[in-house]
């Protein structure tokens, strides 16, 4: 949510600050503005809707000029999306202007304040107040005064600061929310995430929390808020640009599904030697894990669909209990957690505001947290006892798919690894669930093969208004994943139910033609569900069965079948999701969606 850039260097910064907002729009916004010192006066120019408007509004940069300036992409909380509201603000007298990342919780206060002295606000934002508190502060030391007003702020932040008085600094601040120093040749930048400077640079820093950068065109001192200068190690990002690229594809989402077989190897292979997972990264003994008498699962959206199937998973090999918990609940609601319960928290941004707050309430009761995160150094895995990073790569498209898989493949190694220290599976099993891992990747190509048969269903299919997804046990886990996927781009009403429960309610809905998704890949389970199938037939529906091929009975139960094949029962999802994938995909291009950002979603959700 809301996207940071900044430039400073000889270069005109206007059309890279635009690049780079490019580069951040998946992390939801609905308006976006630059600022930039053009040698005598700060130039603000703010745009509502999508940033072609912003473009548009500046020649694509070309009409404002300055080699030092900040931009935004803003996802509204406070104020509705509005030209005003947009960033970059200005304090009263425009001398300083500011770009914000998070939300300030005081900031009613400190505006009462402001006002009461005679400070005129012009928007709904909390971040305008920064802005004012600056100018209020400010006795000639822009850097004295930044660390003054954050003595004043609650709640969290990353900013971007630059004033007309001196064109040659930017000021940058993180707490909480991200912010990464890009490091170039006589030029410097500001960003909320890699791919918006990658094109310029790979050096970067990744600020901690409380730590301010001094962008300078010939270099970057970071300091404390003791204004002690703090040397930090400069990172080598080594992806390939083609990571952060559409490479060819038309969206971002079709190709993270097409990159699930080599994102699952890479996140599984470098955990397994000769034979045995190895999680170096966990510091757990196998005392500690005797220890606990809960396993306590942590996350938002798809990750708390994660979640769920290892519920499922753990509980079958570690005989321990097992709650999946969405964050934003969790973190209200007292919950029954101390030394004794393991806390896992699976997050694909490690940013995620409901999530590192659940994060927090675990390890305040005394719990250990393991995390499951994709992006390296984030705020979730600096607050973890342990992280597990899954190495999916840069995630784009707003709507998860191979961090979710990578996610799945965590936890099938988490429960394998802690199987055998605990001593509740056999070698033999060992075995076999470790081929069975090591052959996910290359049973995912095979379905993907078949993703034509896919795009024809979904043109059968993409006028339906209702679907519902049904399936038991694990098969349940995962409809709740294909039904979340389905509604969040092609805006198609869609629910999850198990199948048992059917016909406690939901049989009502079903009427001629009425779309259901039923998940029969859960072996022990499969006759139960051709009966929940029957059921819903006799009543109207129109049945797509998803089942491994070795199961061709459910072809004469339903009007349409997709085989995935065989896999042992825990590791299915992983296989079933990805016809799941490609269908919410086609059918939200059919209806000319915009697939890779869908309306008033964001990709890292940093508000509550
Ligand atoms: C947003 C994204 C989802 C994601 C969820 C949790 O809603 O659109 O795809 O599952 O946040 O995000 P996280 O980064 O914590 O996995």
């Amino acid at each position: 949510m809301c996207g940071i850039v900044g430039y400073i260097g000889y270069e005109q910064a206007a059309p890279f600050l635009l690049k780079g907002l490019e580069k951040l729009e998946y992390r939801g916004y609905d308006s976006a503005g630059i600022c930039l010192n053009d040698g005598q006066k700060l130039v603000v120019r703010k745009a509502k809707g999508k940033l072609q408007e912003l473009k548009e509004l500046t020649g694509y940069g070309k009409n404002v000029s300055g080699t030092v300036g900040i931009g935004h992409t803003r996802w509204a909380t406070h104020g509705e999306p509005s030209d005003v509201n947009a960033h970059p603000h200005l304090s009263d007298s425009c001398r300083f202007a500011v770009v914000h990342n998070g939300i300030i919780e005081n900031y009613l206060q400190l505006k009462e304040y402001l006002t009461s002295k005679g400070m005129v606000f012009r928007s709904k934002t909390d971040t305008e107040v920064i802005a004012q508190l600056i100018e209020y502060y400010y006795h000639g030391d822009l850097i004295d005064t930044v660390i003054k007003v954050l003595s004043k702020l609650e709640g969290s932040y990353a900013l971007g600061v630059i004033s007309q008085e001196n064109p040659n600094e930017i000021i940058a601040v993180r707490k909480e929310s991200p912010l990464i120093i890009g490091l170039g040749e006589n030029e410097n930048y500001i960003a909320s995430d890699v791919p918006a400077i990658l094109a310029k640079t790979r050096r970067i820093y990744r600020l901690e929390n409380n730590e301010i950068a001094i962008l300078r065109r010939d270099g970057v001192k970071i300091i404390n808020t003791d204004r002690d200068e703090v040397h930090k190690q400069e990172e080598i990002i080594n992806w390939d640009i083609n990571a952060a690229e559409k490479g060819g594809y038309e969206h971002f989402m079709f190709k993270e599904i097409m990159e699930q077989p080599k994102a699952i190897r890479d996140t599984v292979t470098p955990r397994l030697k000769n034979g045995r997972v190895v999680l170096d990264e966990i510091s757990l003994t196998p005392e500690q894990l005797r220890s606990f008498r809960k396993i306590n699962i942590l996350a938002c959206g798809s990750a708390y669909h994660v979640g769920v199937v290892a519920k499922y998973v753990f509980e079958k090999l570690l005989r321990i209990p097992v709650e999946a918990d969405l964050a934003s609940e969790f973190r209200y609601r007292d919950p029954i957690v101390d030394e004794k319960t393991l806390t896992i928290v699976i997050s694909q941004s490690g940013e995620t505001a409901d999530t590192k707050e659940a994060l927090k309430e675990a390890k305040r009761r005394g719990s250990h947290v393991i995390s499951i995160v994709n992006v390296v150094g984030s705020a979730i895995a600096c607050e973890s006892d342990d992280v597990i990073y899954t190495w999916a790569g840069p995630e784009i498209a707003v709507a998860t798919t191979k961090a979710y898989s990578t996610q799945l493949a965590v936890v099938y190694l988490l429960a394998i690894h802690f199987a055998e220290l605990l001593g509740t599976i056999t070698e033999e099993d060992y075995q076999n669930y470790i081929g069975e891992l090591e052959a996910l990747p290359s049973k995912i190509e095979q379905i993907l093969q078949n993703e034509k048969q896919v795009q024809f269903l979904a043109s059968k299919l993409f006028h339906s208004k209702d679907v519902f997804f049904i399936g038991r046990n694990i098969d349940y886990a995962l409809s709740l994943e294909g039904s979340l996927k389905l509604k969040e781009i092609s805006y198609i009403h869609s629910e999850a139910y198990a199948a048992g429960e059917l016909k406690h309610g939901t049989i009502s809905l079903i009427e001629k033609g009425t779309l259901v998704i039923a998940l029969a890949t859960h072996e022990p389970l499969i006759a139960k569900t051709i009966s929940n199938i029957q059921e819903v037939q006799t009543r109207g529906a129109y049945v797509l069965c998803l089942a491994c091929e070795d199961h061709r009975e459910v072809e004469s139960v339903a009007q349409s079948t997709i085989f995935i094949p065989k896999a042992c029962d825990m590791m299915l999802p992983s296989l079933a999701v990805v016809p799941l994938q490609l269908f919410a995909y086609y059918v939200a291009s059919l209806k000319g969606c915009d697939i890779d950002k869908p309306r008033n979603l964001a990709k890292s959700v940093t508000v509550e």
